[in-house]
């Protein structure tokens, strides 16, 4: 028996693997790999990305399959720099684009008449609906385990919810998976596939510094933390319903769950936050990993990564 799924149909994969487009880790290396084994690779793309950061990652993509682009919705509707990010991107044909976090009615026409698949993440059902009946090509059910910026419900009944609540549109899944096991679970309730991001953070071709990555190696499943922290320690404006998921640190441990007192103090905070990436110091450095870190004891190529765990559902799936 072969397995075979509206994702791997829409792209040609071989698994039914996306790599999540993540900032500040998944560059043109990472996705390039993804892809020449058979995934969906994804450029992403922070709110300080800039054109010619783009056009230097997707230049390493040489011979890959196919590669999309992931934007976050929020900073598109209030940022200029990052709707011409998009047109920019869009000239360079991408497989797909994904739109995460906030309304993507308005982005939707030119992504499809560029030729580009549209994806959307979703946090709810009712962002589920709204994708859908805007027109998306594929969901992705993004639960809170996931690293990186989130909502508030689980993968397993998120994905039961739009899975149930969106017959006409094919849904990934994502949070938590980071091996066979998860990814034949998300199949076996229908989705197409799931996306993966904490698993690829770990890899030697994502932009992650090593020591962050040390960081994800050691830590448990327990080690994460749901925080504004970071993003207010930044000054980046992230809508209230969406936090991000890190590693606890020194900086977390002193500031998670007093947000007003580091508002209170956040000149200082901010200054310390500086010196600190200045030495790469991840104490006070956020990391954005999810509940899935606590299997993540090795650094592997991100290639290896896509066959083993691909095959690894295929078998299961079999069985
Ligand atoms: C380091 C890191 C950065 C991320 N950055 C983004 C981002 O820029 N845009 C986005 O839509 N999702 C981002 N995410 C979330 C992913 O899209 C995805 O939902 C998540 O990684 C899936 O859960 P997992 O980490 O448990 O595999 C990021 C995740 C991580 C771990």
């Amino acid at each position: 028996m072969s397995i075979t799924t509206a994702l791997m149909r829409m792209f040609g994969l071989r698994y039914p693997i996306i790599q999540a487009p993540m900032a500040n880790a998944a560059g043109g290396d990472l996705a390039r790999e993804v892809a020449r084994a058979g995934g969906l690779g994804m450029i992403g793309t922070g709110s300080r990305a800039t054109p010619a950061w783009l056009e230097g990652e997707w230049s390493k993509l040489e011979g890959a399959g196919p590669v999309g682009v992931g934007f976050m919705t929020w900073a598109l509707d209030r940022m200029a720099e990052q709707r011409h990010l998009l047109t920019h991107a869009l000239g360079l044909k991408p497989a797909a684009v994904l739109l995460s976090f906030g309304d993507p009615r308005p982005y939707i026409p030119a992504i499809r008449a560029a030729g580009a698949k549209v994806i959307c993440q979703v946090q709810t059902v009712a962002d589920a609906e709204l994708a859908a009946s805007a027109g998306a090509d594929l969901l992705v059910a993004q639960g809170t385990e996931a690293g990186g910026h989130t909502g508030q419900v689980s993968t397993l009944p998120l994905l039961a919810a739009v899975l149930r609540a969106v017959a006409d549109v094919p849904v990934a899944a994502a949070g938590g998976i980071a091996d066979g096991r998860a990814l034949a679970g998300a199949i076996a309730m229908g989705a197409c596939g799931a996306m993966l991001g904490t698993r690829f953070v770990a890899t030697p071709e994502s932009l992650y510094h090593p020591q962050a990555k040390e960081r994800i190696l050691r830590a448990s499943e327990t080690d994460t933390e749901l925080t504004p922290v970071f993003d207010l320690v930044q000054g980046i404006p992230w809508p209230a319903q969406y936090r991000g998921r890190a590693l606890v640190n020194d900086f977390t441990q002193r500031w998670h769950g007093r947000e007003e007192a580091l508002k209170a103090n956040l000149e200082q905070a901010r200054q310390a936050y500086e010196a600190a990436r200045r030495e790469a110091d991840f104490r006070t450095l956020a990391v954005y990993a999810g509940q899935s870190v606590g299997q993540i004891t090795a650094i592997a190529p991100a290639a290896e990564l896509v066959r083993q765990i691909g095959e690894e559902a295929i078998t299961l799936l079999r069985r």
